[in-house]
Formats: C-alpha cells, structure tokens, sequence
C-alpha cells in the first residue's frame, strides 16, 4: 500500500491575518487542482479565518499549532479543538518540541489534546523527536518511544489511521542541521515497527510519518525517497512561498 505524500507547513508565531492571506493566496494560485500531494498549511490562531476563508476549494488544508484539551471553560488565553473545528481547521499540530520545551506540554498533557483532537474531529500531527543531549547519550530511541506510548497509548487501532506522525529531532529544527536522509529513515523505521509491535499490520502500514528539521527545497527530495518518510513537516522554508512549494515538488 503505497501512502499519498503529506507536506505540512508550521508558520509558527510568524503572519498576522494580511501576511497570512497573501502567501495563502500564492499557495492557492499554485496548489488548486493539484492532486498527488497532501498539503497544510498551519497559521497562528489570529490568521486562521484569513487563511481558511482564502484555502477554500484549494484542496490545501489548515491546520492549527496547538489546542486546549477542554471543549470551554475558564481558560483564559486558550482556544479549543471545538472552536477551531468551527473555524474550518482540519488537522492540529500537538505535542511540537516547542511546546514541550517552553509551554510546559508533558507527556500526559500531549495525551489529552490528542483525544481533545478526536472529540472535536480534527486530525492529530503528533510530533515525537530527540533533544540533541539526548541523541548522544544514546537515548533517543528510548525518548521517540516513550512519547509515542505516552501520545497513542490508549487509541483504539481504529482510531490510529486518523493520526500523522511527525519526527521532528529537536537538534534538526531551525538550526540548518538536517538529519542525513539515513538518520532521518532509521528512526522513522523505528516508529513503524513501534506501532507493529503494538497493533495489526494495516496501522504501521497506513500512518504517515513525516520529518522535520530544517527541510528545504535542497534537501527534500533525499528525506522523501526514504521508504518510512512519508512526507514534511516544515518551519522556516514554509514561510517563502517559492520554497515551499519547491518542498511540495520534491513530494510528486
Ligand atoms: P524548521 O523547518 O524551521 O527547522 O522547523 C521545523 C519545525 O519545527 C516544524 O514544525
């Protein structure tokens, strides 16, 4: 079974609502139509109606950085998977290492906005990786699998299909230091087997694992011709519509 290509770009705290619809609307200008590359695009909350409004009938979908695990209450500075259902978000980007290493997000905190992600019928990005100390003490295996233990854990074989994967080793991210395609594939052959060991064949079979770190235009077509990389994850580079859509490229 072969699996489509995803390429998803994070804007990260970068394009308030007028930036964000212009590159959104580049992107919709070169995107429509095309049908063999799954592509998101994951603006700050402020930008998510601008670029949903502007996406519509792209075929390009949205996605958000991040969610609160509680449908509503007394969480000031919050925004829920329901209201961002509302909005027109597709997929939710949870668990990226920068929410780990800055906002407090646990393990267990990861847990629950992934089946936040499932009540309010948004698809998880999970994004599992390694810290860079990690890596050279000989851990990062170890690490990459007690986060998805502690992410998927308690779905149902079922539910796991709906999920995207993203390595994203946190040495990789903005520093220009791309796994070597060969790095890259072991650790996401690692994840596959993580998910065979645990459930049946059509699962590790169907999920889509991308990569992230510092992908570019250069450097994607190697990552995306490993036989476990199934498509992107990118920062930097989805912020330049020309380099972007160079990494979409390399995907076909
Ligand atoms: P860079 O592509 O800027 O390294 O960021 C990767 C990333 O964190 C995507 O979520």
């Amino acid at each position: 079974m072969s699996r489509r290509p995803f390429i998803a770009g994070n804007w990260k705290m970068h394009k308030g609502p007028a930036e964000a619809d212009a590159l959104a609307e580049v992107l919709k200008r070169a995107l429509t139509g095309q049908g063999s590359v799954d592509v998101a695009v994951a603006p700050p909350f402020l930008s998510v109606p601008a670029v949903v409004a502007r996406l519509k009938h792209s075929g390009v979908h949205v996605a958000a950085q991040n969610l609160h695990w509680e449908q509503q209450g007394a969480f000031t500075g919050e925004i829920s998977g329901e209201m961002l259902r509302q909005a027109g978000v597709t997929y939710c980007i949870v668990g990226h290492s920068e929410r780990r290493a800055l906002f407090g997000d646990t393990d267990a905190v990861v847990e629950k906005k992934v089946h936040a992600c499932f009540r309010a019928g948004l698809l998880p990005i999970v994004c599992v990786g390694e810290t860079l100390d990690e890596r050279e003490s000989g851990q990062a295996e170890a690490v990459v699998r007690r986060q998805l233990a502690a992410a998927l854990g308690k779905l149902t074989a079922d539910q796991l299909p709906s999920v995207t994967l993203a390595y994203e080793p946190v040495w990789a991210i903005g520093t220009g230091r791309t796994a070597s395609p060969a790095q890259a594939q072991e650790m996401h052959a690692t994840i596959r087997e993580w998910l065979a060991e645990r459930y049946p064949p059509f699962v590790p079979r169907g999920m889509r694992i991308l990569y992230g770190g510092s992908v570019k235009g250069s450097n994607a077509a190697g990552l995306l011709s490993q036989p476990d990389i199934d498509g992107a994850l990118v920062g930097g580079a989805a912020l330049v519509s020309e380099d972007f859509l160079a990494i979409v490229a390399a995907a076909r």
